[in-house]
């Protein structure tokens, strides 16, 4: 049964400055009262007008939060939203509130500059606008038993060291020089060491050091804290994000499987990322394929497609690229509409945003559709993708 409105909606717009109570009160609800406290990025005072409401009355019955971030995806750099904590109460569900509270999440990100939108979730609720989930990645998993395997990974001079916020600036300066990451401000690192939280779970922060400093990171699950794992599956250690050396993240693998006495140790690779998958794959893993975490949105295709322009042009030649001219039907934000792609005298087609994430990101089965119209120069364009999809790593909201 359809619940009935007990006043009519303020919303959606910002929060108030005088709403954090009413906010906090909302997300403890819906999820538990620990959010203010596991979602620093998103719930902070500089952070509040991406937090999008709907008010009935006394209360907030509806919030989409979003934080936004440059991100560079190999030496171009977009900007990107990440979208969360999305509730409704439960007596004003079903109305449509968090339908419309989406797309004003995606109508503020659009005219805040956003050009992708990230959503840390895949029900109908988003994939009904369009999100999907992409990406060409690879989950490998680390058996304990597995000696073989452990004894190719295993670095001698390596070795783990338990991490703090003292390590912070050594910590960005690996991060810095990943090819596919968020820009990261120091804050974000402080939020993480502080709330002990990364993609929703407490984590542990463990550097790999060569004796003469920290060379590479993993930031993993506290292995007995992760989420809908059951007592007989024994302790795993889930990496949530690493950066540095491969060798050394592949080491830290099979060091952290002593240090926790687990089963296994897995790792979610990009696409993009193919020197860690060649370690792996040099000791034996498979990688299993695997989409990025949850799903995305193009939020301004012609602006999205205007920065990643260079990387295109690495891939099919300054030539083709230069002259590419990326069109929209309907306005940067919008769900509907579909998008064309025209170098002058060729036109190809992607229908709708159901189509345009996975051609632009790819999918890990590699089945999603191709563009329509001129197949000449579709060709010419298959290089050029898929883009690198991001994981969320310590950036999850
Ligand atoms: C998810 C949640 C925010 C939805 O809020 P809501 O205000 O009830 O959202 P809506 O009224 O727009 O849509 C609710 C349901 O109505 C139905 N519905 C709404 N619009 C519809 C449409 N156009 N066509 C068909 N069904 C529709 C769907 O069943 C929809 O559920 P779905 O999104 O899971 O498919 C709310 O249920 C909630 O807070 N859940 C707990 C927290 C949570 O899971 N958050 C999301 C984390 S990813």
């Amino acid at each position: 049964m359809v619940a009935e409105p007990t006043a009519s909606p303020d919303g959606p717009r910002a929060l108030g400055s005088d709403e954090w109570p009413l906010l906090d009160h909302l997300v403890s609800t819906v999820f538990r009262p620990e959010m203010f406290h596991d979602y620093p990025q998103l719930f902070n005072a500089s952070n509040r007008a991406n937090l999008r409401v709907i008010r009935e009355g006394d209360h907030l019955v509806t919030h989409v939060g979003f934080t936004v971030r440059p991100a560079v995806l190999l030496g171009t750099v977009i900007t990107v939203g990440c979208i969360g904590a999305v509730a409704t109460a439960p007596e004003a569900r079903g109305r449509g509130l968090g339908s419309i509270c989406v797309q004003d999440a995606f109508d503020h990100a659009s005219a805040s500059g956003v050009d992708l939108m990230l959503i840390s979730g895949g029900r109908g609720l988003y994939t009904r606008v369009g999100c999907r989930e992409v990406g060409v990645d690879h989950r490998f998993i680390l058996e304990a038993g597995n000696a073989a395997g452990r004894a190719t990974v295993a670095r001698p001079g390596l070795a783990l060291v338990p991490l703090t916020d003292v390590d912070i600036p050594a910590l960005g300066a690996i991060h810095e020089r990943e090819a596919v990451r968020f820009v990261r401000p120091r804050e974000d690192w402080e939020r993480a060491f502080d709330c002990g939280i990364v993609m929703n779970t407490p984590s542990d922060f463990w550097g790999v050091s060569d004796g003469a400093g920290i060379i590479a990171y993993v930031v993993i699950h506290h292995p007995d804290r992760i989420r809908h794992r059951k007592a007989e599956d024994g302790l795993f250690v889930r990496v949530v994000e690493h950066a540095g050396p491969r060798d050394a993240v592949a080491h830290a693998l099979s060091a952290l499987i002593d240090q926790y006495g687990a089963v296994c140790a897995e790792v979610h690779v990009g696409g993009h990322d193919s020197e860690l998958a060649r370690v792996l794959r040099h000791a034996g893993l498979h990688g299993v394929p695997e989409a990025s975490s949850g799903t995305i949105r193009v939020i301004d295709f012609p602006r999205l497609m205007g920065k990643v322009r260079p990387l295109i042009a690495g891939r099919v030649g300054h030539a083709l690229a230069s002259r590419l001219v990326f069109e929209a039907d309907e306005r940067a934000g919008s769900a509907r509409g579909g998008f064309s792609i025209g170098d002058g005298s060729r036109t190809i087609r992607v229908a709708d945003h159901a189509s345009l994430g996975p051609w632009l990101f790819g999918t890990p089965d590699g089945t999603h559709s191709g563009p329509e119209g001129d197949q000449s120069l579709a060709a010419d364009l298959a290089p050029a993708l898929p883009l690198p999809a991001l994981w969320y790593g310590v950036n999850y909201v």
